[in-house]
């Protein structure tokens, strides 16, 4: 198998996190979160090339240069938008692609790996964490439904495709105008079996300022594992 190309969509503007900087390049041990995000992909043998999406003005902070296996696109105004201008850089020899959030540092590269080889089989995968909290549907501060928590995961990522259907499912999604937060959703509305893959806890999602006080934790604890 070629190298895997990894997308990390990270042109948002980050309101729930509040400040003028978005989440993904708040400091996390004195570093952009999404630059560990890069760095740890970087290491990975199975990565041929990663390719971050990002609002123009703010490419100066993330103080990674380009290189042949790393490039900076301009963003979109969607998060879709924004996976699609990363793919038009994926290179040709390069036919699984993983979608990584900017803000999740702590993913395993054994889920990763897994994540890969599910996508080279079935077509797409995506790591999925059993919830805990039951989860109601609410309509303003009323209870409508209550789904049945044993079908309900939570998407976490990296989401690894075949390359040819994540340009087809982005294809159409933007020919429908199919707005979606991932791409295993847009996947499965499209058709395509998407291989669900244990996901894992700490693989956390810095979404909040609280979760960040927790991350500078776990840092801590992985550099002196
Ligand atoms: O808002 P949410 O956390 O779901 O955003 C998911 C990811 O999509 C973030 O990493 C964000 O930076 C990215 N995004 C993007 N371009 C946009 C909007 C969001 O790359 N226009």
């Amino acid at each position: 198998m070629s190298g895997a190309a990894v997308i990390i969509p990270a042109a948002g503007s980050g309101t729930r996190f509040g400040g003028d900087l978005p989440k993904q390049f708040r400091e996390l041990a004195g570093k952009p979160i999404v630059q560990h995000v890069i760095e740890r992909f970087l290491l990975d043998e199975r990565v041929a090339q990663v390719i971050v999406a990002v609002a123009e003005p703010l490419l100066a902070v993330v103080r990674q240069e380009s290189s042949d296996r790393v490039h900076f696109v301009a963003g979109g105004a969607s998060r879709l938008q924004s996976v699609s201008r990363g793919l038009e850089a994926v290179r040709d020899e390069c036919d699984i692609v993983a979608v990584h959030d900017a803000v999740r540092p702590f993913f395993a590269t054994s889920t990763f790996h897994a994540l890969l080889d599910a996508a080279v089989a079935a077509g797409a995968s995506f790591p999925g964490l059993p919830v805990t909290d039951t989860i109601h549907i609410v309509d303003g501060s009323r209870i409508l439904s209550t789904p049945e928590r044993r079908m309900l995961y939570a998407a976490q990522t990296p989401q690894c495709f075949r390359t040819a259907i994540l340009r087809d499912v982005l294809a159409r999604a933007a020919q429908n105008d199919d707005d979606a937060t991932d791409e295993a959703g847009l996947a499965a509305r499209y058709g395509y079996p998407v291989a669900l893959v244990a996901g894992d806890p700490m693989n956390f999602k810095i979404t909040r300022p609280e979760d960040l006080i927790v991350a500078e934790r776990v840092f801590e604890r992985w550099s002196t594992e």
